[in-house]
């Protein structure tokens, strides 16, 4: 656990090192914009979806042997490329950052009043408490346009067929069918009942499809085989289920100094949700017992699988 904590602030911070470096080069007159996506997709984050699909990307090249490289570059290559002022070529890592990006968006318009109406996000003020609403409509727009711009990008994959099916991934699970559309339902259910599959449903949209996108673009870009898309899929359908049930029973009783965000919010709006329905200790078995299935499915591919299955076992032990 040690190593796979150490691998994962590995993961962060390359993802985060990537991010920052291309929000400084970004060029506009509207630098408060720019201010405004820098603050809230380099204001801390776990960065697990940066790893779901860092971590995806190295099963495949460990799994294939064919691809062993696929996410380390050498400092001596980074640090050139840093100089030389060009984009680095590292696909996984990009689709990492872009993902991070779409997430960070749905973020800051989960907390404008007119959703969840939080003042708190990643230990510190959300976004429009720190500009304002318009501020931070419009900083959620330019990260998710980020998102699909740096996948369009040749220095993603150099493949066009991958790239444009990373892109159409990244639009399905973040539009009408994803994110967007399961935000819809989780503010619907706070003025109608919503039963388990119902509720079942809601999540995998809001928070499931993005991080099934985050697996499957992983394997994608790190060469997976059939065998293995289809294991990591099965895998992060779980998973996604399991992380919104987990971050379901911090709302219920984390403590909001270390989830660095409002607790208690979900109850007090008659949110849906696994606690809400069952209690939250059958939520916390419901989780556990999804995190089993999730990391069963990677079981053929032994020691491979190890960095994601932990991945998967700290979304649900997690205290942030
Ligand atoms: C919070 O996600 C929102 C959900 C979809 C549950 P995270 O818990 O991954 O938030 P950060 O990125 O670490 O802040
Ligand atoms: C997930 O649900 C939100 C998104 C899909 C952005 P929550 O509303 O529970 O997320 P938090 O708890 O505010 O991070
Ligand atoms: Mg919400
Ligand atoms: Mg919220
Ligand atoms: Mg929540």
């Amino acid at each position: 656990m040690a190593e796979f904590q150490k691998q994962l602030q590995r993961d962060a911070a390359a993802c985060e090192a990537l991010l920052k470096q291309m929000i400084i080069n970004m060029a506009g007159p509207a630098s408060r914009l720019n201010a405004a996506m820098n603050y809230a997709v380099l204001n801390g984050g776990k960065r697990m979806r940066a790893a779901m699909v860092l971590g995806a990307a190295r099963m495949a090249g460990d799994a294939s042997d064919a691809a062993k490289d696929v996410v380390k570059t050498s400092d001596a290559a980074d640090d050139a490329a840093d100089a030389a002022g060009v984009n680095r070529t590292n696909g996984p890592l990009r689709t990492a950052a872009a993902i991070e990006c779409l997430h960070a968006y749905s973020l800051v318009h989960d907390d404008l009043p007119a959703m969840d109406d939080a003042d708190m996000r990643r230990g510190q003020p959300s976004c429009h408490q720190k500009f304002d609403e318009a501020t931070a409509i419009l900083a959620g727009d330019a990260l998710q346009t980020m998102a699909f711009e740096i996948l369009a990008d040749d220095a993603t994959h150099a493949d066009p067929a991958v790239r444009v099916w990373l892109i159409t991934e990244l639009a399905k699970s973040s539009g009408l069918a994803g994110m967007a559309g399961g935000q819809m339902l989780d503010l619907e259910a706070e003025t109608r009942p919503f039963n388990l599959a119902q509720t079942s449903e809601m999540q995998m949209m809001k928070t499931g499809a993005l991080i099934s996108c985050a697996v499957k673009s992983g394997g994608i870009v790190g060469g997976a085989d059939s065998a293995l898309l289809a294991a990591q899929a099965a895998y992060a359908k779980n998973l996604g289920l399991a992380f919104q049930i987990a971050d379901d029973l911090l709302d219920h009783d984390g403590d909001a100094a270390l989830v660095g965000k409002p607790v208690g919010q979900d109850e007090a709006r008659g949110k849906a949700g696994f606690v809400a329905l069952m209690g939250a200790q059958a939520a916390a078995a419901e989780a556990r017992r999804l995190i089993d299935e999730a990391n069963q499915a990677l079981v053929p591919w032994q020691g491979a699988g190890d960095y994601m299955k932990n991945l998967a076992l700290f979304a649900i032990t997690r205290k942030t």
